[in-house]
C-alpha cells in the first residue's frame, strides 16, 4: 500500500492509495477514531457499489454505522442538505469523537466536510474519494464548504466553508472503473494543472502514459494519483490556508470561472479547466515566459486525454473580461493571474496587461462582438 502524509502543524495525516483498500476501510478507521458510532454520507451513485464494501467492512470492524445518501449535484451542495445531515446524525446518536464518513465526489466530500467542521464545533473527517477530481484534489488540504443561493436565485459557489482537515484519506483506483468518460476526464484536467506548476516529470509522464491512462489501466492510474496527489499535499503542506503559494492551484481557474458563469455552456468545472490551461499558457507566450513549443506541448496532452482546448460556443471577449473581474480572486482591482513559466512551474503575477489577456480569450475561440 501507497502511504502518502500530509504533514501540518496540528495534525497530520495520512492518505493510503491501494486497490481494494475499501475493503480494509474499518481497520484503518479504527486505527485514527476509536471503534463507535460514525456517519456515513453517501453519493447515491457510488450507494450500490464502493460504498457498500465500506460499510461492511465498518460494520466488521465494530462500527455502528449509520448512513445518509445524496444525489451530488451543485444545487445540493447546500446549507439544505448540511441540515439533513446534522439530523441524521442526531437521529444517530452521533456523539462529539464519531467520525464522519464522506464517499463519494467532490460534492460530498465539501458538504461532509463542512458538516464534519460544524458539527458539535468538529467532529472527524475521513474522505473516501470516488471521482480523479476528489482524489487529487479536494479530499485534500482541508477546505469545505457549500454553495449559497441568494435570494434572487444566484447561486454562489463555496461561499460558505471552513478549513477541516481529514483525520485519513482513503483512495481505491479501483472505483474510478465506474466514473463516466466526461467525469473522468475533468479529473484529468486537474492533474495536467498540478503537472504544469510544479512537476515537469508528471507532465511528460502523462504525455507517454496517455493510453493507458484512458484505458483507465490499474499501474498507470495508481501512478498518476499518487504523483498528483504528492504535488497537491507538498503545496497545502507550506501554505495551508491559502495566504501564499497555494494560490497557484488556480492557475486557468480565473479563465475557468469566467466561462462557467455563462449558464448556457453545458460544460464541466474540469473542461473549463482544460480552456483555461491553453489561455493561460498563451498568455505566458505572449509574456516571454514560456516558448511556443511548451504551449503546443500543453494544448496537445489535453486534445490527446479527450479535454476542450477552445470555446465549443464563441463568447464575447469583453463578457468574459467582466467575468474575469467579478471572480473573488481579484485583489483590489488588478487581475491577478497563475502564469505557466515552463513546463512544471508557475508564478504568481498581479499584472498582466489586459490586452495579452483578450489575446488569449481569442486564442481560444473567444470572439470580439
Ligand atoms: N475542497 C477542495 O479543495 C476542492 C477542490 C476542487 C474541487 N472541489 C469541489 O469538488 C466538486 C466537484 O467534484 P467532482 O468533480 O468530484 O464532481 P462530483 O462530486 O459532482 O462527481 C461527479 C459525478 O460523478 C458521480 N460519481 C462519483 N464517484 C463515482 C464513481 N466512482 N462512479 C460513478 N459515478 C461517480 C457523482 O455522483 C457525480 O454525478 C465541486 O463542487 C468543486 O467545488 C473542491
Amino acid at each position: 500500500m501507497t502511504t502518502l502524509r500530509v504533514e501540518l502543524p496540528e495534525r497530520s495525516y495520512a492518505i493510503h492509495i491501494e486497490h481494494n483498500v475499501l475493503d480494509a476501510a474499518g481497520s484503518l478507521v479504527a486505527g485514527v477514531v476509536p471503534a463507535g458510532r460514525a456517519m456515513v454520507v453517501i453519493d447515491q451513485n457510488v450507494a450500490e457499489t464502493h460504498a457498500q464494501r465500506v460499510m461492511k467492512s465498518l460494520h466488521s470492524s465494530g462500527f455502528d454505522a449509520a448512513s445518509i445518501q445524496l444525489e451530488a449535484t451543485e444545487s445540493n451542495k447546500s446549507l439544505d442538505a448540511a441540515r439533513a445531515i446534522y439530523a441524521a446524525m442526531l437521529d444517530a446518536n452521533v456523539e462529539r469523537g464519531s467520525p464522519l464518513i464522506a464517499i463519494g465526489g467532490g460534492i460530498v466530500g465539501d458538504l461532509a466536510g463542512y458538516v464534519a467542521a460544524t458539527f458539535m464545533r468538529g467532529v472527524p473527517l475521513i474522505h473516501v474519494p470516488t471521482t480523479l477530481l476528489a482524489m487529487v484534489d479536494a479530499s485534500i488540504g482541508g477546505k469545505t464548504g457549500v454553495n449559497f443561493q441568494t435570494d434572487n436565485g444566484r447561486l454562489i459557489k463555496n461561499l460558505i466553508g471552513a478549513f477541516w482537515q481529514p483525520r485519513l484519506v482513503l483512495i481505491d483506483p479501483e472505483t474510478l472503473t465506474t466514473l463516466n468518460d466526461r467525469d473522468f476526464r475533468s479529473g484529468l484536467a486537474e492533474c495536467v494543472k498540478h503537472a504544469m506548476i510544479a512537476d515537469g516529470d508528471l507532465f511528460e509522464f502523462l504525455e507517454q502514459h496517455s493510453d493507458s491512462i484512458m484505458a483507465r489501466q490499474s499501474t498507470s492510474l495508481q501512478t498518476l494519483i499518487e504523483r498528483s496527489a504528492a504535488l497537491k499535499i507538498s503545496i497545502v503542506q507550506h501554505d495551508e490556508r491559502e495566504l501564499g503559494q497555494r494560490a497557484l492551484l488556480n492557475l486557468g481557474h480565473t479563465f475557468a470561472h469566467a466561462i462557467e458563469s455563462f449558464n448556457d455552456l453545458d460544460i464541466r468545472h474540469g473542461e473549463a479547466v482544460s480552456i483555461g490551461l491553453c489561455a493561460a499558457a498563451q498568455c505566458s507566450v505572449a509574456r516571454g515566459l514560456m516558448t511556443f513549443n511548451d504551449y503546443a506541448r500543453v494544448v496537445e496532452l489535453l486534445r490527446t486525454l479527450g479535454l476542450p482546448t477552445r470555446l465549443a460556443v464563441a463568447k464575447p471577449v469583453n463578457a468574459l473580461m467582466d467575468a474575469m473581474r467579478h471572480d473573488k480572486k481579484i485583489i483590489s482591482g488588478t487581475l491577478r493571474l497563475i502564469l505557466p513559466t515552463c513546463l512544471g512551474a508557475a508564478r504568481i503575477f498581479n499584472d498582466v496587461p489586459a490586452e495579452v489577456i483578450e489575446r488569449a480569450w481569442r486564442s481560444v475561440a473567444a470572439t470580439d462582438n
